[in-house]
């Protein structure tokens, strides 16, 4: 059984993705242990707790300096004891020590094409802002896995989406996660479940 954390910031569409897929059998031999938010407000939040799931708040914010506000999270996240951890729009810069204690079990979705529109300052609606000013004809979604980069760890699976005409970045945001985000990360800890993901020189393979 793989155990995962999903750390989330916002209003928790693809953590929603993630329990369906659970529940409905997309995603096998998963539980999903915990969900961690640095955000109080956030609706993943009440989402893991209608799907029965422990949901915790830790806001940097509340500790007294970045450092201690890392040591919280980084219990956090060894209390639950994960095989995986799942960046599900979490915009918090991940400490280093815990992408040193998780080597190539932590992912991440990203909403576009990496290394296309990607690192400080892309996330959420200002990617697809960013698609949108660079006229870009098609965009879509990236699972990756984390390393000490911003967006730059290896490429686990990538969906393409149409930009059409008239989009604003609200309407891309949409199409990208309805056609690419919500498919991607359930078949991506599917894969990863079902032992079918392998980190060899920095590549990714998926073997069948
Ligand atoms: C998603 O579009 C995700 O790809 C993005 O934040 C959104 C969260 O939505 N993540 C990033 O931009 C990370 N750089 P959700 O809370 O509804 O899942």
């Amino acid at each position: 059984m793989l155990k995962i954390v999903v750390c989330v910031s916002g209003g928790g569409t693809n953590l929603q993705a993630i329990i369906d897929g659970v529940a409905q059998g997309a995603i096998t031999n998963t539980q999903i242990v915990k969900v961690i938010s640095n955000n109080q407000g956030a609706y993943a939040l009440t989402r893991a707790r209608n799907a029965g799931i422990q949901a915790v708040c830790i806001a940097p914010k509340e500790y007294a300096d970045r450092e201690a506000f890392n040591q919280a999270f980084l219990q956090e996240i060894d209390q639950a004891q994960p095989d995986l951890i799942v960046l599900a729009g979490f915009l918090v810069k991940i400490p280093v020590q815990l992408i040193r204690s998780y080597g190539n079990r932590i992912i991440n979705i990203h909403p576009s094409l990496l290394p296309s529109f990607c690192g400080t300052g892309y996330y959420g609606l200002k990617v697809h802002e960013a698609a949108l000013a660079r006229g870009v004809k098609i965009t879509g979604a990236t699972v990756h896995f984390v390393d000490e980069g911003m967006d730059t760890g290896p490429i686990i699976m990538q969906k393409a989406v149409a930009v059409k005409e008239g989009d604003t970045p609200e309407i891309l945001q949409k199409r990208v996660m309805e056609e690419a985000e919500w498919l991607l990360l359930p078949w991506c800890i599917n894969l990863i479940a079902c032992g079918k993901v392998k980190v060899e020189n920095g590549q990714v393979l998926v073997s069948e």
